[in-house]
């Protein structure tokens, strides 16, 4: 894992392999942003010059490597883009630091030590510099043998020092913590994803949350086959059943003594999903083992509020389950007896999320939290509507689900609010049971939506994250997000529980 401090030494002096530097869009080309000027000065006031000639703009996303000047101890230094210069009076936002530090940690895979000049103004700047480059930094590799050794294995930056904060201030202390805790718990999350499923089963998976659970003083409880059929969990148990691997419930809970609200986290977590007897087809199954991103980020979102100790209970619900096919498999046309006593006609084994997530849902209404989020790579619908880099929120309770689109863009993570219409019920009425699994085509993000509020207990404020589109990124990577599992809604779940624990949220 890389390391994360905060250091007072000047440019010149600092041992290590390189120096990054920020550079900017200027109206007359690039221009190094503030943090760099003890670089700038080595280059005699000259580096926005130089990079100019190299072809740099500023950019978001460039990446020019110069030599260090006479007298530098690095060798390297390392200019980032960072997009259009802030008018006068105003700073960098945050992504924008976040997405450049990012990029300079990914440019610098195999290096033991990178110090980043960047522009910090305060403590915020520095979290989001630094929760930019461990996220950047992350590579998952536990699976490739060739090139292993430590001469040829690239690996990830191993050490990154941010210039320019205040090493001895609260305010930066507790900001490069978060940071660590966060990043370090979200590439957890990434590295659930990226595992195949051959490796990570429901109870593969179990045992990680049970382990990590135990090492963070979270309470955990794992309901297994039979704990769930004796609890009557009839969705989870539906989806599992064609598996060889059985499903489990997991519930995680963290207290704080001095908490006065509490909240629910459900992640879906498909660990396989091949659709079950409604089969995917070739082409839309290969990556289906992100179908537990969900589950996986509401691990990690409880994880990092014990670390942080946070002043809130949170409760995370994992509903673990593999969905295949085999004689043992739901069928289209059976009926399922829900945990909530409600019985559902499976109309298509390919629509599972919301039957494991129904369940859990249930479940955690009985513990009357203050409010439920679940989190869930839920609609092909979603991704078609959204595109790959934004999560849907949908809610019983708009003023929540705004609270929660604004906590994702604190964070950088572009969400957007989609309407539950009630019309689209009538599309999931069954003949036989007292709902189906799939409604209308058209919509069918919503529509699963829908379903989901069905099971959502009496009164609570509920919320709906469908990350479908970003939970797994199929492209190259960008910013600090690889490519893989991306730990898409982690940072919003945390956000969401530090605004709750400071009675910021109702
Ligand atoms: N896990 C999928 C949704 C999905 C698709 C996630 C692509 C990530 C990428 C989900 O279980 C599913 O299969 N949904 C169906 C529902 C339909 C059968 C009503 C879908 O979206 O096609
Ligand atoms: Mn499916
Ligand atoms: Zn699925």
């Amino acid at each position: 894992m890389t390391a994360l401090t905060l250091s007072t030494a000047a440019a010149p002096g600092l041992r290590a392999d390189a120096i990054v530097v920020g550079v900017a869009k200027g109206a007359k080309g690039p221009v190094v942003a503030p943090g760099a000027e003890a670089v700038d000065q080595a280059y005699d006031g000259k580096l926005g010059d130089v990079l100019g000639t190299l072809g740099a703009s500023g950019a978001e996303g460039e990446v020019t490597k110069l030599p260090a000047p006479a007298g530098f101890k690095a060798p390297v230094v390392v200019a980032v883009g960072l997009g259009a210069l802030p008018e006068k009076d105003e700073t960098f936002g945050a992504e924008s630091l976040r997405r450049a530090a990012g990029v300079a940690a990914r440019t610098l895979a195999g290096a033991k030590k990178a110090a980043f000049a960047l522009p910090i103004e305060d403590a915020a700047d520095a979290g989001a510099i630094g929760e930019g480059a461990l996220l950047g930094a992350y590579a998952f590799d536990a699976y490739k043998e060739i090139g292993k050794d430590a001469k040829n294995g690239k690996g990830p930056l191993g050490e990154v020092t941010l210039l320019g904060g205040k090493p001895r201030d609260a305010a930066y202390k507790a900001a490069v913590a978060r940071a660590t805790a966060v990043s370090e718990e979200l590439n957890r999350a990434r590295d659930l994803v990226n595992t195949p499923p051959n490796d990570l089963n429901p109870e593969a998976f179990a045992a990680v949350a049970q382990a990590a659970a135990e090492e963070h003083g979270i309470q955990v409880e794992v309901l297994d086959v039979e704990a769930l059929e004796e609890g009557g969990y009839g969705g989870i148990l539906g989806v599992g059943a064609g598996s060889e691997a059985g499903p489990r419930l997991v519930k995680l809970t963290y207290t704080h003594e001095a908490a006065s609200k509490h909240l629910a986290f459900v992640g879906k977590g498909i660990t396989y999903d091949s659709g079950g007897i409604s089969l995917k087809p070739a082409g839309h199954n290969e990556t289906m083992k992100c179908d537990m991103a969900g589950a996986a980020a509401v691990f990690a979102a409880v994880v990092a509020a014990a670390r942080l100790g946070l002043e809130v209970n949170v409760t995370g619900w994992l509903a673990l389950a593999e969905n295949m096919p085999s004689g043992s498999a739901t069928r289209p046309g059976d009926v399922l007896r829900m945990y909530s006593g409600k019985t559902v006609e499976v109309l298509n084994t390919d629509a599972e999320g919301r039957l494991v997530l129904a369940d859990a849902l249930w479940a955690a209404s009985a513990e009357k939290p203050d409010a439920i989020v679940d989190v869930a790579t839920l609609t092909g619908a979603m991704m078609l509507a959204l595109g790959n880099r934004t999560y849907g929120i949908m809610a019983n309770d708009d003023a929540f689900r705004s609270a929660l689109h604004e906590a994702a863009e604190e964070v950088g993570e572009s969400a957007w609010p989609m309407p539950l219409p009630d019309h689209l019920k009538k599309g999931m009425e069954s003949p036989t049971a007292d709902i189906a699994n799939m409604g209308e085509r058209y919509g069918g993000g919503l529509v699963a939506g829908l379903f989901l509020r069905e099971f959502v207990g009496e009164g609570i404020t509920w919320a709906h994250l469908d990350i479908a589109g970003p939970a797994f990124n199929e492209g190259g990577p960008f910013g600090y997000t690889p490519k893989g599992g991306t730990g898409s809604a982690v940072r919003t779940l945390v956000r969401l529980a530090e605004l709750t624990a400071v009675g910021d949220l109702g």
